[in-house]
């Protein structure tokens, strides 16, 4: 046909359509998702685009601005009106009269968030459960004895497509006043998700309401982090975070499971106090961005297991052994009041999904992120903590564990060990001649040995030494022939190196003479070796699972993950054998997961399909387990080799 040819970025969806048809009715009918509150009355601003320049070869398309119909009266009005960018146009108005490529702005900030080292330009399309639709209802007729509610209905659904609708109760008192304080005006957020038949009238304003917020929430044990979104561009307005106040229930996550059996009120004041904070939290990002908690329409949470039972008001006993029983794996969806969570009164809340009974919503948010189900190289995702959790995959299959490392990798259980914070020594060499070290902590740019350390530090100097840390001065004793393969300290270097001293029977590494001292002692190569053979054997289970002998990019997430050099942890054998180049850290991208979730209901679907799909494994109950871990004690494997290592 000679009809014009439209491509829509970043979703490269396109279609040929007849001359005269809006690009917003052309997005639609391609399943492109531009937001409109007004319905495509020119007035709400939100159905922006631009129109790209240029012949486009690849899709044999030249574009150009001239090929959309000027701008016209209510067009004018609104840009004269709301100052709208230059480039821009209002989809609802500008008409398709030749070739185009259209971008479909994606907001810049949120974007920036998910750049990270292997630069991931990656954008999160929208397409949000909740829907703000601006719509005039009919008045009252006598003749015509239709509720006020019923027509406002059949607005929504002859404006908007919508076909059932049901209204939440809270709004039955209040739909006459509103519709009166708009004169028939009205702007109606619904709430539907992609499997959801009908919708669900969640709020009401009178006249147009053109922005609606979300929120994306990370329930860690020991952290809690809170992003908030606006719905309708995607961008985040602000973050901020706190402590996971269940700490002083328990430091970690099986002590808070023992508290809850030993306590008859243990399980209410867990979820009193996280959901204390996380409105505390809400409390600050409304207040930094300006806005009433009840613009929250959406909130979505992910957690581990037992943060995810407790937030939930669930006794997390079953967790606690196995079978790791969880009382609802699926996506769990509630109205944020059931949550006793202070949002708009309709908000409404979701919660990923969990992998299995200590693999949470939050590796399923990860998964979400980083997409292995959504390519054909094989990919391995570890999220170090006092588990960790592991999942590996591409796009035919994917397999899931959680291995217990233990809190070595925390610095709990290393002599001199600390979290991660400043003076807490983070990277490490040590000189293959002389054994003596250098380092640098956290705060400080200067390494030990130049002048002016410990720099911005001050006094307060160096403090320990963190997982990171442990990590590089381990694998450095390695490599300068310090330790053995079999991870002993080499006591025969003693006589003649004041950096090696006896410690009763076995023999220490001095890493810092100056107070305090830090020393890398026999049991803290024991416990990395422990901690990093569990990772591995767990790894190695799901490479067997898939008849894999090696994997095609490593993605660390996770704070911890954030801090370690890819090539200590190979030498050390805590990962398999890699393309160092493809080996990442994704930071914190459980946070990113339940940002898409949040803005787009099809990622929802999609996270919920690929957790049904995802195979768990139990490393307890696999006899190979073992077998491997024994292997995986030896540095960097016993049996495994690491050829890239030698590159
Ligand atoms: Fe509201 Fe275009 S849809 S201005």
């Amino acid at each position: 046909s000679d009809n014009p040819l439209v491509l829509f970025m970043p979703s490269g969806k396109r279609g040929r359509f007849p001359r005269g048809t809006t690009i917003l009715d052309a997005a639609r009918q391609l399943g492109v998702y531009v937001e409109s509150v007004c319905g495509g009355r020119a007035t709400c601003g939100r159905c922006q685009i631009e129109v790209q320049e240029g012949h486009f070869a690849k899709h044999k398309i030249s574009s150009s601005p001239d090929h959309i119909s000027p701008v016209g009266a209510k067009e004018a009005r609104y840009a004269e009106k709301r100052a709208l960018p230059s480039g821009r146009r209002l989809s609802c108005s500008a008409t398709i009269e030749g070739d185009l490529v259209v971008d479909v702005p994606q907001d810049a900030v949120i974007n920036a968030q998910v750049v990270r080292k292997d630069a991931d330009t990656r954008v999160i399309e929208r397409h949000p459960a909740v829907h703000l639709c601006y719509v005039e209802v009919e008045e009252p007729d006598m003749h015509k004895p239709l509720g006020d509610l019923d027509r406002l209905k059949t607005a929504l659904q002859k404006d908007w497509g919508f076909g059932r609708i049901e209204a939440d109760a809270h709004l039955l008192s209040q739909v006459q006043a509103i519709l009166r304080e708009g004169n028939w005006t009205v702007t109606a957020a619904l709430h539907q998700d992609a499997d959801d038949d009908i919708a669900r009238l969640i709020a009401l304003w009178p006249g147009l309401k053109n922005e609606a917020y979300g929120l994306a929430c990370d329930i860690g044990s020991t952290t809690i982090a809170m992003h908030l979104v606006s719905l309708l561009s995607g961008r985040v307005v602000t973050s901020a975070g706190a402590s996971n106040p269940q700490i002083r229930f328990g430091e970690d996550l099986m002590s808070r499971v023992s508290y809850v059996m030993m306590n008859p009120d243990g399980r209410e004041a867990m979820t009193r106090a996280v959901r204390q904070e996380i409105s505390k939290l809400v409390q600050k990002v409304t207040d930094d961005g300006g806005i009433e908690r009840s613009d929250i329409l959406d909130a979505v949470f992910v957690a581990n297991p037992i943060m995810h039972h407790l937030f939930l008001g669930i006794d997390p006993t079953e967790l606690g052994g196995a079978p790791f029983a969880l009382a609802v794996s699926g996506a769990v969806k509630l109205r944020a009041d059931d949550l006793k969570l202070k949002l708009n009164p309709g908000a409404r809340t979701y919660l990923l999904p969990c992998i299995a009974g200590h693999v949470g919503a939050d590796a399923a948010a990860v998964t979400l992120s980083e997409g292995p189900h959504r390519q054909d190289e094989m990919m391995l995702i570890v999220d170090v903590g006092t588990n960790a959790e592991i999942v590996l995959g591409n796009r035919a299959r994917v397999v899931a564990a959680s291995s217990p490392t233990g809190p070595a990798f925390e610095g709990a259980e290393i002599s001199s060990g600390q979290r991660a914070a400043p003076g807490a020594i983070e990277r490490v060499r040590i000189d293959r001649e002389t054994l003596a070290p250098r380092f640098r902590v956290i705060g400080s740019e200067l390494w030990s040995d130049e002048p002016g350390f410990p720099g911005s530090l001050g006094q307060a100097g160096v403090t320990g030494i963190c997982g990171s840390g442990i990590i590089e001065v381990i694998a450095e004793m390695y490599l300068a022939g310090i330790i053995s393969e079999d991870g002993v300290v080499d006591g025969a270097l003693a006589v003649r190196n004041p950096r090696i001293v006896a410690e009763g029977r076995t023999f220490s590494y001095v890493l810092s003479e100056a107070e305090p001292r830090i020393t890398i002692t026999q049991n803290d190569v024991r416990a990395i070796q422990l901690a990093k053979a569990a990772l591995y054997a767990g790894t190695k289970l799901l490479m067997e699972k898939q008849g894999v002998e090696t994997v095609d990019t490593i993605r660390f997430a996770g704070a911890f993950g954030s801090f370690i050099d890819p090539q200590y942890a190979m030498v050390l054998g805590l990962i398999p054998d890699c393309d160092l180049d493809r080996v990442s850290a994704v930071g914190n991208a459980a946070g990113t997961g339940a940002r898409m979730a949040l803005l787009n209901r099809n990622h929802r679907r999609e996270i919920e399909e690929t957790v049904r799909r995802i195979e768990k494994i139990e490393t307890a109950l696999e006899s190979r387990f073992q077998e491997h871990f024994v292997h995986a004690m030896a540095l960097p494997n016993k049996v495994d080799p690491f050829p890239k290592l030698a590159e």
